[in-house]
């Protein structure tokens, strides 16, 4: 054999063992798959692994839904579609329910925010306090903070992001009992520009600091198209923490409803990484050695807010890391008791975890139940979810994917309802009523979503048998 040849092929030989040996050992913590070892050129989209690593019980494989077979079934009224909040002039962008669910504020790309009083959902029309931002970008969510009355609003522009806390202007009025018959006007309370650098923000999501010595006040996650995150105090607009995402870009930032834990959906989970091993041999002939696609996964890590003994943040930390996923998570949500996390991801599942466990041991958040998403286009490709949001007895999941609604039992993963166009634009929010609203003569569970079709929409839940 030919001695040059001979050094190449030991070379080629030995440089694939070190770099393989050196690559499993570095990225054996992050469950790396050395997914091809290969002197050819690189597939520029290597294509993932598509089979859910867990045993997808038979029972919970729902009916998929044809996406383009239901289209002709469309009514002019879906059975749950219950009432329509009209008046917005421009794309809806966000939607919050107060607390008690009698308040819905939207965000509309017409740069108001509304404020509607639901004291039924049938009602034929709605009083709304309308609040006209400030010039300067049209609003991109907005959540209730400590009250009914106090609202924080993100707006974007080319110059980035602001936040605004409107609260009730004071009454100066004598007689406080007096039966006011306009709704209170609302005031600027704080406000900050220029957050998030120039970054819009994507979600806010208020929770009530309830857990350990947390004060009660309401504090507030936003999460900007980035992968920062910002903790904000409701009534004061302090900064009380910052997180990253550590991923590519987030998708959303939500709160435990005790304002314990943070957790963020963000794309993507599969980092690529490519890298050309050479080794030069005796002659100084560089030889390329091959490529080596490693794909792992990122893990998503769920954030603790920690509070000092008089109630105030100390400080936001890593917690755990939810571990199972293939793909990226496009949207999560707490269970109502912070106990759970509900996360729908590319890998075509939906998974519920347990994130009561004891994560100072090291303990892992462990998955519940895998259920896979029952959405289907025509060709038979699983369609991902863009939103989620729990009923408040944590037995409905509402998800949407552009235009679709779905309502899945939370128990067995099955779809109990679905609305094939929901809207005619994208849903831009979904949200469930934290409390039962007066409708008619009973009370209901009331899910809202918003649309870039100028439309917010109430819907009763379906049933579950
Ligand atoms: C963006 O918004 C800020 C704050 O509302 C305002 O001061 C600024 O002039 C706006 N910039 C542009 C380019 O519209």
């Amino acid at each position: 054999m030919d001695p040059v040849l001979l050094i190449t092929v030991l070379s080629v030989v030995l440089g694939a063992l070190i770099a393989l040996f050196f690559f499993n050992s570095y990225f054996g913590k992050r469950r790396s798959e050395v997914q091809s070892i290969a002197k050819a050129e690189l597939q520029p989209d290597h294509k993932k692994p598509s089979k859910p690593s867990q045993p997808i019980s038979k029972k919970s494989h729902a009916k998929p839904h044809t996406h383009a077979a239901d289209k002709d079934q469309n009514k002019r009224h879906h059975p749950l579609d219950v009432n329509t909040l009209k008046g917005h002039g421009d794309s809806v962008t966000g939607l919050c329910f107060s607390s008690d669910g009698r308040n819905l504020a939207t965000a509309c790309a017409d740069g108001v925010v509304r404020v509607f009083k639901l004291d039924d959902a049938l009602s034929k029309s709605f009083k709304f306090l309308r609040i006209n931002l400030p010039p300067g970008g049209p609003p991109t969510a907005v959540t209730f903070t400590d009250d009914a009355s106090s609202i924080v609003v993100a707006t974007h522009n080319l110059s980035g992001s602001s936040l605004y806390m409107y609260g009730e202007e004071k009454t100066t009025s004598v007689n406080e009992n007096k039966q006011q018959a306009k709704l209170p006007l609302p005031e600027i309370k704080w406000e900050h520009h220029k957050i998030h650098d120039k970054r819009a923000i994507l979600t806010l999501y208020g929770a009530t600091a309830s857990y350990g010595s947390g004060d009660g006040c309401t504090i507030i996650a936003s999460c900007s198209e980035g992968t920062d995150i910002i903790i904000w105090h409701g009534k004061t607009g302090n900064i009380l923490g910052h997180v990253d995402s550590n991923q590519l870009k987030n998708h959303m930032a939500a709160i435990s409803p005790n304002g314990r834990f943070l957790a963020a959906a963000a794309f993507t989970a599969d980092v690529k990484v490519s890298i050309a091993a050479v080794a030069i041999n005796a002659y100084d002939h560089i030889h390329l050695m091959g490529y080596f696609l490693i794909i792992y996964e990122s893990p998503y890590e769920v954030w603790e807010i920690v509070y000092s003994k008089d109630g105030s943040v100390k400080e936001v930390s890593k917690a755990m890391q939810l571990k199972g996923h293939k793909s990226a998570v496009t949207w999560l949500c707490f269970a109502p008791n912070s106990e759970q996390i509900i996360t729908a991801s590319k890998d075509d599942s939906i998974r519920i975890w347990n994130i009561n466990v004891r994560y100072h041991l090291d303990e892992d958040p462990k998955t519940l139940k895998v259920f896979p998403i029952p959405l289907r286009d025509s060709s038979g490709a699983t369609m991902h979810y863009d939103r989620l949001s729990l009923s408040p007895d944590g037995r409905i999941l509402a998800a949407t994917h552009r235009s679709t609604l779905q309502w899945l039992s939370v128990e067995t993963g099955k779809v109990l309802d679905m609305a094939d166009k929901a809207h005619e634009g994208d849903i831009t929010s979904v949200a469930w009523a934290p409390k039962t609203i007066p409708m008619g003569n009973g009370q209901g569970l009331i899910l809202a979503t918003s649309s870039g079709d100028k439309k917010v929409k109430l819907w009763t839940a379906p049933s579950l048998d």
